[in-house]
């Protein structure tokens, strides 16, 4: 079998379609522009690479953003007090602050702090509890993205075997919780998972987000499986590579996402749409967008 690639860059342009009409609409019928603020602690590369795409995004929708760059060694406590002002200003509907901070900033103390109703990376602790009781007011862009990926590429989720590879709160906790509510049989798995291979020969459905280059070979995926690449890593030559081997796992399942040009376009259109949500929420035109309804 030779597999077919699941185009995430083809499917996103898709969706910023739909988003664009949609803000439109907001707008001419609330007045309301929706406003993301994004902020950027230091000057990662890949970081900002990330925060700059995200910011495009916006602009080619009619969203509105607001870029914050702040340096490195700021302390903890001005990330709160900036985190607050945004809580507090009616104009910014979303906030976005992007991971991973540095080591002297508690991430989860950050995260906490974002109004749950502006938290559109779906991070904060009510909202990832939302998800486990199947109403949150968001959910994370990747599980989100993918979860699309699936759905607009027909691959049927219900009573088949998902396997996820990956415990992250970004990506492969929501994920795994996405496909349960889906009605999959989900196993999660992690870089410390004994004989990994036997778990992952079980996917019907494969999410590999582990961060780590070829993890995943072909040995260790099912014949025709769908396999879903959530890594990016830069090697020493400066190419970028998921967390699977492409060339063989490509050889043996049925549908495969590229990296880059799978996933990551996903993220960023889920984004967006989860953007005009909290705007939604701002005008009470919005009601508490449960996982059956994903926005
Ligand atoms: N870093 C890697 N992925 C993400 C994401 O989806 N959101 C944020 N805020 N940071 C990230």
């Amino acid at each position: 079998m030779s597999a077919q690639i699941l185009d995430g860059r083809s499917i996103a342009r898709d969706i910023r379609r739909e988003v664009r009409l949609e803000v439109a609409e907001l707008t001419k019928r609330t007045g309301l522009v929706p406003c993301l603020a994004t902020i950027l602690v230091g000057n990662d590369p890949a970081s900002t690479t990330y925060v700059r795409n995200k910011v495009r995004a916006c602009m080619e929708v009619g969203i509105v953003s607001v870029g914050i760059d702040l340096p490195a060694d700021l302390p903890q406590d001005a990330l709160l007090h900036e985190i607050a002002r945004l809580n507090r200003d009616p104009s910014v509907h979303a906030i976005l602050v992007q991971l991973p901070l540095p080591p002297h900033i508690s991430e989860r103390l950050i995260l906490e702090t974002i109004l749950p109703e502006k938290d559109v990376d779906g991070f904060h602790p009510s909202n990832l509890g939302g998800l486990l009781a199947g109403s949150p007011l968001f959910v994370a862009s990747t599980p989100l993205g993918i979860l699309e990926l699936l759905t607009r590429s027909n691959v049927a989720i219900e009573g088949k075997h998902a396997v996820v590879v990956g415990w992250s709160v970004v990506v492969g906790k929501p994920t795994a919780f996405l496909l349960l509510q889906q009605q999959a049989t989900v196993t999660i798995c992690h870089i410390k998972t004994r004989d990994l291979g036997f778990h992952t020969r079980q996917g019907d459905i494969l999410v590999v987000a582990a961060g780590k280059p070829a993890l995943v070979t072909g040995s260790m995926v099912k014949e025709g499986a769908v396999v879903i690449d959530v890594g990016v890593n830069r090697l020493a030559d400066g190419s970028l590579v998921g967390d699977v081997s492409f060339p063989d796992v490509a050889a043996k399942v049925s549908l495969i996402t590229p990296v880059p040009g799978g996933v990551g376009p996903m993220t960023v259109a889920m984004l967006l749409k989860n953007t005009v949500h909290a705007c939604r929420l701002a005008c009470g035109g919005a009601s508490r967008g449960g996982v059956e309804s994903v926005h």
